[in-house]
């Protein structure tokens, strides 16, 4: 089971939104927090301000995460830099910024943690986030090694960022696999299928490495649960729970 598979040369245990339920999420406290408890890699979201710079943000919506309120495609960048994103976590993070990609991206070079990029556009801004991001994390990464794993819900963000970046890896994600998954990852060239744990079966995961793609699932918060899946053979898992589905986990 620990055996590295050639489909995946990522790790196996990843971060959800930088730090899981452990730090505000989305932000470079929840980065850091995930290296310091020895995570090699993290997933988050990013999407496009109203004058398109992209940040690390998973709602439409300022506020759930930020003092901010109304659309992230409504703001200007300047502005979004200003709120804090940490303080409605805790106290202890008051104060803590919403990244830019371009920070964010730092970071992980700089703490070797891999990243996994889930485009996430606003609403009908699908291919200008998949182009932007793309085309950013191309910039930002050259020279750094492993690249990126960009992710998304939308095959327009991903079909753009293959026409912007196509050396960039991709993976198509989904709730629940669609019956003509194969055609969308050949279509999309992606290198993987990312899906909910709630929607998995052992045969779908060998039917994907049967077609030499890998298998990430998401958001897997049960030590149990993801025990179960790591012997059906998922090359990776994204987790909330930091402290219970460690780096080493199994
Ligand atoms: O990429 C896996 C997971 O992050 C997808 O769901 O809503 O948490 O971005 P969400
Ligand atoms: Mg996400």
């Amino acid at each position: 089971m620990n055996m590295p598979r050639p489909l995946w040369p990522y790790p196996r245990i990843i971060a959800h939104r930088g730090g899981g339920l452990l730090a505000p999420e989305n932000t470079l406290a929840a980065i850091r927090f995930a290296r310091n408890m020895g995570f090699s890699g993290v997933e988050f979201d990013v999407k496009l301000t109203g004058d398109g710079v992209p940040v690390l943000m998973h709602d439409d919506t300022l506020e759930r995460t930020t003092d901010g309120s109304g659309a992230v495609s409504d703001a200007n960048y300047q502005d979004i830099a200003k709120l804090d994103a940490g303080g409605w976590f805790g106290n202890e993070f008051g104060g803590e910024p919403v990244p830019s990609f371009a920070v964010a991206s730092a970071l992980c070079r700089e703490a070797g943690v891999w990243a996994n990029i889930e485009i996430k556009p606003s609403p009908g801004e699908e291919r200008e986030t998949g182009e932007a991001v793309a085309r950013m994390a191309k910039l930002l990464w050259t020279g750094s090694r492993p690249l990126p794993l960009l992710s998304s819900f939308s095959a327009l963000a991903l079909e753009a960022a293959a026409v912007e970046s196509p050396e960039l890896p991709r993976a198509l994600l989904v709730v629940e696999p669609p019956s003509n998954w194969l055609a969308h990852l050949e279509r999309l060239q992606c290198v993987a299928m990312h899906v909910s744990y709630r929607h998995l079966e052992p045969a779908f995961v060998k039917a994907v490495h049967g077609s030499g793609y890998g298998v990430l699932t998401y958001t897997v918060n049960d030590s149990e649960t993801a025990l179960t899946l790591l012997e059906w053979g998922v090359d990776a898992l994204v987790t909330d729970q930091l402290d219970a589905i460690t780096p080493n986990f199994a």
